[in-house]
């Protein structure tokens, strides 16, 4: 269906507009999830099963969505998730939403196989981000990330723990996507003319693709296909807390473990020395028929939050979801596919829009509640 948008506001606006400007294969790397997706749904979905509580009648006229992320300041609850390869669905992606991210005050994740080093993604901003991590085989590999990382100014690293082996994402195999064989290349090709402006834009203009953290080891320009060979040939399907103590003890700055649902695992990331945890099942792209991030966020709050900081992703679709997460005791949330499809859309421009809708949404919802700061929402306040 087509629509006309003016201006683009909601976080489907963005998608909407992604969705024409990149090569279908981009946009569905993007949006799908694995399997059936019936977990992405879910994501989605159970949102809409937790009600904020409406209180009248109280002095709103002071509203601060201000709070601290992982001892950063933030303008609000929020950051931005790690998202591989963004560089592909917009010019410089990691680069374009540092700046966003720092414009409005949020933190701002880059992941290990992100399109920008890290190295662009510190020269690019002056606000210290977070840097998403994946245990690979080859742990002098890893100690060399760790070192540029610090480097290069960042302060948190996001551990994601929920990739032992890749997910099976379907729409990445449908239409040949995964495959170098000439069908699946020309399939690609045909795609990518009937989106020009992409190509110039990103395709040429947005050069080199390479896995900006991984030269060495990712040869250009990246495919899906020379990326998930890597994921397959280096990502450790060993690793157990051990090694989250073992990087602990290397890493000084803060540790957020990232992909556990389950209250065992996280007073394990408790025990292992984690700053914080992430609720998170990668958006619904892993382990298809698990339950939803926000359905499984009560009880980790309940089991940890005293202990350490708890966060979420997956699902979060506005500034009004964010509120409900806040509420059931997260310390704040990530947000994944939207922000990649704003810049996907409109560039920074379109990001910094975004987040500055979120904001107001949270700030108008906060008034409408009863409540002037982030601290006053507890679970009394959802039904
Ligand atoms: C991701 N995610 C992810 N997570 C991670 O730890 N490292 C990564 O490199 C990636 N890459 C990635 C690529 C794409 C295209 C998507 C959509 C997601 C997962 C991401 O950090 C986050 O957990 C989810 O995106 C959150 O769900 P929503 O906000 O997309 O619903």
């Amino acid at each position: 269906m087509t629509k006309s948008i003016i201006t683009p506001v909601t976080v489907d606006d963005y998608r909407y507009l992604a969705e024409k400007r990149l090569p279908r294969f981009l946009f569905d790397y993007i949006d799908g999830g694995s399997n059936d997706e019936t977990t992405l749904a879910a994501n989605r979905a159970d949102f809409r099963k937790f009600c904020l509580k409406q209180q009248v009648m109280r002095d709103v006229s002071h509203v601060d969505t201000t709070t601290s992320l992982c001892g950063q300041s933030a303008s609000m609850p929020l950051a931005l998730a790690p998202v591989g390869m963004a560089g592909m669905m917009a010019k410089r992606g990691e680069v374009q939403a540092a700046r966003s991210a720092e414009e409005i005050g949020i933190p701002f994740t880059t992941s290990i196989v992100g399109i920008c080093s890290l190295e662009e993604v510190s020269a690019a901003s002056n606000q210290a981000f977070w840097f998403q991590l994946y245990m690979l085989r080859d742990r002098d590999i890893v100690l060399s990330l760790l070192e540029r990382a610090h480097k290069a100014g960042c302060e948190t690293l996001v551990f994601t723990v929920d990739l032992a082996v890749a997910g099976m994402r379907h729409r990445d195999f449908r239409n040949g996507m995964l495959g170098e064989g000439i069908k699946s290349r020309l399939a690609k090709l045909s795609q990518i003319i009937l989106r020009p402006h992409w190509a110039m834009d990103v395709g040429i203009a947005g050069k080199p693709h390479a896995i900006g953290n991984l030269t060495d080891m990712i040869e250009e320009p990246v495919g899906l296909d020379a990326f998930k060979d890597f994921i397959d040939s280096q990502f450790d399907p060993t690793v157990t807390w051990k090694d989250i103590q073992w990087l602990r003890s290397v890493w000084n700055g803060k540790l957020i473990i990232k992909g556990l649902l389950e209250t065992d695992d996280a007073r394990q990331a408790v025990d292992a020395g984690a700053d914080g945890v992430i609720v998170s099942n990668h958006g619904g792209r892993q382990l298809d028929g698990v339950a939803s991030s926000i359905s499984k966020l009560p009880a980790v709050t309940a089991a940890v939050g005293n202990d350490i900081e708890v966060y979420m992703d997956g699902g979060v679709r506005n500034g009004i979801d964010v509120l409900k997460a806040i509420a059931l005791g997260a310390n704040g949330v990530l947000i994944g596919r939207p922000w990649i499809w704003a810049i996907a859309a409109q560039q920074q421009a379109g990001l910094t829009a975004l987040l500055n809708t979120f904001q107001k949404e949270m700030a108008v919802g906060m008034a409408l509640m009863g409540v002037n700061r982030i601290d006053d929402l507890h679970p009394d306040l959802i039904e």
